[in-house]
């Protein structure tokens, strides 16, 4: 077991009803997994990357559900900042997978996951500043609860901490490849936010 501890997501109790607190939180909890991937090597990095992959998923796919929708239509703009953000999440998603292909000790990944890492960084930092800023200004009340428990239903789905025992890496790699991963995201997503 490594020293780097990355926190349960959910576990800092982080107000339930701001969506932006908790899709900043989530960007640190993606950071502290690629610390994680970074320092490990072998079952165990195999493990971090899997759950590294899994937030990815679950929190871009969430984004899409709700945060690039409500900037379409609230925001001066807010087509061409929605573009930017998803053709970032088109490169990142690309990368992604060609890293999920590999082996987590093979040379090239490291390099790779670094290259991956400023990407998904420099991504959601153009969030924080063209979109999340002007959902922290809406006034809309309901809107702004409906899109917040449209986030924690999905980080449910994303593990950030290990499952405890030596079988971890076999019950995560069970949980099925990223695309289902995505649909059941979309699909929770749309349940809490009311609709079909
Ligand atoms: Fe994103
Ligand atoms: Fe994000």
């Amino acid at each position: 077991m490594s020293e780097l501890q990355t926190p349960q997501a959910g576990d800092d109790h982080a107000a339930d009803n701001d969506v932006v607190s908790l899709l900043m939180r989530q960007h640190g909890d993606i950071r502290n997994l690629f610390d994680e991937v970074e320092a490990t090597a072998g079952d165990e990095r195999r493990d971090a990357f899997r759950r590294l992959v899994r937030l990815l998923a679950v929190h871009e796919t969430a984004e899409e559900e709700v945060v690039h929708p409500f900037v379409r239509r609230a925001v001066a703009g807010g087509e061409q900042i929605v573009e930017d953000r998803l053709t970032e999440e088109r490169e990142a998603k690309e990368m992604l997978a060609s890293l999920d292909e590999m082996d987590p000790d093979d040379p090239r990944f490291l390099p790779q996951l670094i290259q991956l890492r400023h990407d998904v960084q420099t991504h959601a930092r153009a969030e924080e500043r063209y979109e999340f800023i002007h959902i922290r200004r809406s006034t809309d009340v309901t809107d702004l609860a409906a899109m917040a428990r449209a986030i924690k239903a999905a980080e449910a789905m994303a593990p950030t901490r290990p499952h405890p025992g030596v079988e971890s890496a076999a019950k995560n790699m069970a949980l099925g490849p990223v695309a289902a991963l995505m649909d059941r995201t979309k699909d929770t997503v749309r349940k809490a936010m009311g609709g079909s």
